[in-house]
């Protein structure tokens, strides 16, 4: 397995491009199951997960090419061979559960393994499952798999989640564009991912009102058609790049990035001492005095502090002036880092949902083991700042979500390579 190497302790100064969103796309793709006409997706971002979900979509029938050297994926589901989403498949990414609303709309059944337990919590599907119940389908669990029906196909409800989760929502919105009548979604979740989805969706035919804001009206029409959409930049993977001069010194613009989309997480670097700027042509970050500022965070669905970002802000606030607290709400086990960053010298304690981060002036580079996604990315900020190298393994998890990331941070002068398994 592939390991970065990272010899700390360089200030970066340059243009960190943004690409499409992961988890915009991992929702948006499947929403080709709904039409027979193609639907072609650019900005699409070049991740191990994109692949996934083609090869899941593949296994359903779907003809999936990837164009432009990935950045481009057109897809037909003209004629579907299958409605079965395997456990080979599903188990190696949970957003595999997005086929299940769709297919169920467009086939009347779909048969969608458990993702079973992920290295950040349980991560259930009952959500999922009450809400497209509510649409009128019949679900089982038999066999480790979820059978769904709907014999007489979905039917518009009123659908109160209890839960604003956001793959349930994205569950729910598609199936209802092709059920009878009219579905509410409350408390849905509105993350920008959503909205994008739900974009697409418009462009596909349906009829879509409210989304972005917790209640989602959807009136159902009979059939969807072909579009062409382009993915919204990853409010993510720009969180990520942001802290980069955040905690290493210098001035990086993220190119493409959208300052509106990660509000809640600029306020904290703000109150981090941090500046970050929208500029013409994205967000601009540097540090504004010597030492970065302690700064409590919680996190929360959007338009909260996202969980996506709170392993990288606790990267930046180990080498902050004084004490600062993150809580984790979303997840039930996502400080699987913090060992990690202890290794380089950090100083946190975590009780249940609660970290508390004591700053220290420098870290020191260490070998650190990725655990998930966010969490090896948040190693790999740590050690641009720490002094001396730092080697992270188990990267595969970082391929997931984060495209090219030693040669976007090499162009803004880090010390980074990849050093491929012997
Ligand atoms: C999505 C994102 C993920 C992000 C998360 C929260 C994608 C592909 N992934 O994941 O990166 O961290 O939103 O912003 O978009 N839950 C239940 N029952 C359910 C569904 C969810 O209990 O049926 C719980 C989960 O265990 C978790 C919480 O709700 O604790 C949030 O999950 P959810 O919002 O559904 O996240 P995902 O859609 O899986």
């Amino acid at each position: 397995m592939d390991s970065i190497l990272i010899r700390g302790g360089t200030p970066l100064h340059g243009e960190i491009p943004i690409a499409g969103a992961k988890n915009a796309c991992l929702a948006l793709m499947p929403a080709t199951l709904l039409s027979e006409e193609p639907l072609t997706l650019t900005n699409v971002p070049r991740l191990s997960d994109i692949k996934t979900m083609s090869l899941l979509l593949q296994s359903l029938g779907v003809e999936v090419s990837a164009l432009q050297d990935g950045k481009v994926v057109a897809m037909s589901s003209h004629g579907l061979a299958s409605s079965c989403a395997d456990y080979d498949i599903v188990r190696k990414m949970r957003a595999s559960n997005l086929v299940l609303g769709p297919l169920l709309a467009r086939e009347g059944q779909a048969v969608v393994s458990l993702p079973g337990g992920c290295a950040i919590g349980a991560r259930p599907m009952d959500i999922h499952v009450e809400a497209l119940e509510a649409l009128g389908a019949e679900i089982e669990l038999r066999d480790g798999y979820l059978h769904a029906v709907a014999k007489s196909g979905l039917k518009g409800a009123i659908v109160p989640l209890r839960f604003a989760s956001v793959g349930a929502t994205e569950n729910t919105l598609m199936a209802a564009t092709l059920a009878r009548g009219t579905t509410v979604i409350e408390n849905a979740a509105r993350e920008p991912e959503i909205v994008d989805l739900a974009t697409c969706l418009r462009k596909m035919g349906a009829r879509i009102e409210g989304d972005g804001t917790s209640r989602i009206e959807i009136e159902g029409v009979d059939r969807l058609t072909g579009a062409t959409h382009p993915v919204i930049a990853d409010r993510i993977e720009l969180g990520t790049y942001m802290l980069a001069p955040a905690i290493t010194g210098g001035e990086v613009e993220c190119i493409g990035g959208r300052l509106d989309l990660v509000e809640s997480f600029a306020e904290k670097l703000d109150a981090a001492e941090i500046s970050v700027e929208q500029t013409q042509r994205g967000v601009k970050v540097s540090r504004r005095n010597g030492r970065i500022g302690a700064v409590d965070v919680a996190t929360a669905p959007f338009p909260g502090f996202p969980t996506d970002l709170q392993a990288q802000m606790m990267a930046l606030l180990c080498t902050a002036e004084g004490v600062s607290h993150l809580e984790e709400t979303i997840f039930e086990n996502r400080f699987m880092h913090a060992p990690e960053l202890t290794r380089m010298g950090a100083e946190i304690e975590v009780h249940g949902g609660t970290a508390t981060v004591t700053g220290v002036e420098r870290l020191k580079g260490a070998p650190v083991m990725a655990t998930d996604l966010r969490a090896s990315v948040s190693l790999i900020l740590a050690g641009l700042a720490a002094e001396g190298e730092t080697l992270v393994s188990r990267v595969y998890h970082l391929d997931r979500g984060y495209e090219h990331v030693e040669e976007k941070l090499s162009a803004v002068g880090a010390r980074i390579e990849r050093v491929a398994a012997t």
